[in-house]
């Protein structure tokens, strides 16, 4: 029987996990695939870390080199994190002839192009499955389960540490600081969380779906990526109120005129939506084809065990094609060449949205403000005054608008803002039918 060396670089959360599988599954493993797959070297910063899972001591290291660039370990598996020095170990590999496999969607979404050319050009596999959604086969399924559709439009869950949060928001009304510092209490939220909370992170695996669907790798400066730290608990009351719960979401999608709509904000959707039963930790992806239909996957987004899963799905399928005889591999996207779209500006997109305004109670409060805002040609669907005292020196109006343009909608809070019958900044929050 034929052997595939891997060699690890990280030995942390996700690499302890696909060391575990990697060794205490290997019979099976084995037996699934006809050759072996052994665990020839392991990359660590510090030898001495304590960890989940400590394979044999002999074949850990600290230095890369004696992964990267050895011509008897063909797979490469980085589990590092972070840009550098991940960039120029995953760039060396690929050079040397090696293939790679990561989770790093950091790496991807800002060095993709690069990263992505070097694959095409020494002809070597890139695999990323684990970068996005964990353990949801969703790379899989847009590469090579739906190539014979125009995707239409993808939304999704990406981020479990924001998941979480919110759903303890939404289900027992924690401020934002309260559902953080629980998360980082149980592990579900790192030391430093901006990376999560500021939405980042999921834009980093928006920006990777979206070169899947479509065929670009755009970057997050063009498009509105906005997280969650500004929410209220009166948000999400409201919110119920209207029939809604509030997700952080993440759209990519082609409008009327054929350009790229994407973005990353929080949004209410409707309650009664598979994506909005989504909680926790949990992630989820609904992809529309023009074939297909919508599918929605949902599954652990993160973590260990889910994380590791993923990434030994790539370890074994780059280890499939290495066998003599195997069929050519799939482009690293799904698609020879990176394709041009145009991306449709914030400005222009039209969708409702719910504004929470804090107010001084007295008359005339409420026609100065619709007053404004049907002078930009928004229009008022719904209107709540919460009756309780008086919050942030107001009372608080909330509205929910017919279908709107951003654009209008910005020029008319900037004027509502000025006027002195408000006691703090407006909020406003976008609203998705996901239909
Ligand atoms: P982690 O727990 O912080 O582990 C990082 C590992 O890399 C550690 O073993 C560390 O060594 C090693 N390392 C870091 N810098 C190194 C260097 N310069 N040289 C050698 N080794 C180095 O990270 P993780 O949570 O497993 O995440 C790994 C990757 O998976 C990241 O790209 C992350 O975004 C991605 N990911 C994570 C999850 C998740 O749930 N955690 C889910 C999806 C994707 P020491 O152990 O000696 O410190
Ligand atoms: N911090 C990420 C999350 C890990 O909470 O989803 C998985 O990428």
């Amino acid at each position: 029987m034929t052997t595939t060396n891997v060699g690890l670089i990280g030995l942390g959360t996700v690499g302890s996990g696909v060391a575990k599988i990697i060794m205490e599954e290997a019979e099976i493993l084995a037996q699934k695939l006809g050759h072996d797959i052994k665990l020839a070297k392991v990359c660590v910063r510090d030898l001495n870390s304590p960890r989940n899972f400590s394979p044999p001591a002999g074949i850990l290291t600290t230095n890369p080199e004696e992964i990267v660039g050895q011509p008897d370990i063909p797979v490469v598996v980085e589990l590092m994190g972070g840009l550098e020095p991940a960039r120029t170990l995953v760039l060396k590999a690929l050079t040397s002839g090696q293939h790679v496999v990561t989770a790093n969607k950091a790496l991807l979404a800002v060095h993709g192009r690069e990263i992505f050319a070097k694959a095409a050009e020494t002809g070597r596999e890139i695999k990323f499955e684990a970068a996005v959604a964990g353990a949801i086969p969703v790379i899989r399924t847009l590469k090579e389960g739906l190539p014979a559709n125009r995707i239409q439009s993808i939304s999704g869950i990406l981020n479990g540490t924001t998941n979480h949060i919110l759903t303890r928001m939404t289900r027992d009304g924690l401020t934002f600081q309260d559902a953080l510092a629980e998360a980082q209490e149980s592990g579900y939220a790192e030391a430093d969380p901006t990376n999560d909370v500021e939405g980042f992170d999921a834009a980093h695996k928006l920006v990777l779906l979206t070169a899947l669907a479509y065929g670009v790798l755009p970057q997050l400066a063009d498009f509105h990526v906005e997280g969650i730290t500004r929410l209220e608990p009166d948000d999400f009351s409201s919110a119920a109120e209207f029939g809604f719960v509030i997700k952080l979401l993440a759209t990519s999608a082609l409008d009327p005129g054929g350009r790229l709509e994407i973005r990353l904000h929080p949004a209410m959707l409707p309650a009664k939506h598979l994506m909005a039963g989504v909680s926790g930790v949990m992630n989820a992806v609904m992809i529309r084809g023009h074939a297909c239909g919508d599918i929605f996957l949902s599954g652990a987004g993160a973590g260990m065990m889910p994380t590791a899963s993923a990434v030994v799905g790539d370890i074994i399928e780059t280890s499939r094609d290495l066998q003599p005889g195997a069929a050519p591999q799939v482009p690293a996207l799904g698609w020879k060449h990176l394709q041009s779209w145009a991306v449709r500006p914030q400005d222009e997109i039209r969708l409702r949205y719910f504004l929470r305004f804090t107010v001084v109670d007295k008359p005339g409060v409420l026609s100065a403000i619709s007053g404004i805002l049907g002078k930009h040609s928004i229009s008022i669907a719904q209107v709540i005054q919460k009756g309780s005292g008086p919050k942030r020196g107001g009372v608080t109006l909330v509205m929910l608008t017919h279908e709107a343009g951003e654009k209008n909608l910005q020029t008319a809070l900037a004027e509502t803002d000025k006027l002195d019958v408000l006691t703090a900044p407006t909020r406003l929050i976008r609203v998705e039918n996901l239909t």
